[in-house]
């Protein structure tokens, strides 16, 4: 047999990084949604170090990620109805957003009482806090501002000299980064769309969120939902028409499906336009041509509906012109 990721017998790697958590240090870890940066969500000086690497502003509060719901318990309080959320979509690509225990130093979630909680669905960050049997706080393994990664490659290009592991769990399954509820308020708020869609979220719940809260960008709730975030260096514009695209333009075109006679400027997000392959893509590709597209980019924009939302929502913060 190769090699093994079950949880009884953590592989070497794993215990490496589970020593590496428990002594204070930070690494990359594979998530369903984009790798994260992880730290002991319980030691002050290690999430500091967390903010260090990515230049977060430490206004800027993290996810806290826990591997049951003991932890999870440790960490929040649960109304009946969060319990009801929780049971139904952890673990997944979801983050409730509760009132914080003391368990949770300041620093975490940049002094609020809240904290923002999840329990993710990928094996090797499940069996790692399990391993260390703390809660992980880990933001995206990105600077702060760039786009999320979805492969370790991205993690190692950009903080893999400021980190002590990268634990490589292959590509990340979703591609974008989790919902986010608030349910401390009333209605609960969409915070962040991704991929469970908002219309799933209020069947389990049996009554309507609030799918717009109102952006105030001088005291966001979650200052991911600041405009410019998740952007490319290339100039990015969006597209409804190709006709929309000017005639002089001589860069880089994302389609949302493959075109029938694609040109060599031209690429694509999905083979035949299903949403949650385009989310699945949407970040390597625009880091890939991140990488050379000095004439820009423009990006045709998805419909507004299930994880499609997410991606429209993740383009309409990268586009910088
Ligand atoms: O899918 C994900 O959620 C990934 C993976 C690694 O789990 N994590 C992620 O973390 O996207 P980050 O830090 O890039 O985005 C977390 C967002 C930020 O916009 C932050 O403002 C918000 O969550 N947030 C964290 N704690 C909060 C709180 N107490 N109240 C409101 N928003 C909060
Ligand atoms: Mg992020």
């Amino acid at each position: 047999m190769g090699k093994s990721h079950n949880i009884s017998q953590p592989p070497q790697e794993l215990l490496e990084a589970a020593d590496f958590i428990l002594r204070g240090g930070i690494g990359a870890v594979p998530t369903e949604t984009v790798y994260g940066l992880a730290a002991n969500a319980l030691n002050p000086s290690a999430v500091r170090r967390i903010f260090e690497a990515k230049g977060r502003p430490f206004i800027d509060p993290l996810i806290v990620h826990v591997s049951d719901m003991e932890m999870a318990r440790a960490a929040a309080h649960f109304t009946p109805e969060a319990l009801k959320l929780a049971e139904h979509f952890w673990p997944g690509p979801f983050t409730l957003v509760l009132k914080r225990k003391d368990a949770i130093p300041d620093i975490v979630s940049a002094g609020l009482d809240t904290v923002a909680l999840r329990m993710p669905s990928h094996p090797m960050t499940r069996a790692l806090i399990n391993a260390c049997s703390v809660p992980i706080a880990a933001p995206s393994a990105n600077p702060f501002g760039y786009i999320s990664p979805t492969l370790a490659e991205h993690v190692r290009e950009q903080l893999g000299n400021k980190i002590d592991f990268i634990l490589d769990g292959g590509p990340c399954k979703c591609g974008v980064e989790s919902t986010i509820l608030m349910a401390t308020c009333e209605p609960m708020k969409l915070l962040r769309a991704g991929p469970i869609a908002p219309a799933e979220i209020e069947r389990v719940l049996g009554r309507p969120i609030d799918k717009n809260p109102k952006k105030n960008e001088a005291h966001p709730e979650a200052p991911g939902m600041l405009k410019s975030h998740y952007s490319p260096r290339s100039k990015l514009s969006l597209f409804d028409l190709p006709e929309e695209i000017p005639e002089a333009f001589k860069g880089e075109i994302i389609f949302l499906k493959r075109p029938e006679h694609p040109r060599k400027n031209e690429y694509w997000l999905s083979e035949s336009g299903d949403e949650a392959e385009m989310a699945h893509n949407l970040f390597a590709l625009l880091r890939s041509l991140d990488k050379f597209a000095k004439n820009g980019i423009y990006c045709q924009r998805p419909r507004a509906d299930g994880i499609g939302l997410a991606v429209l929502d993740r383009l309409t913060r990268a586009k910088n012109s």
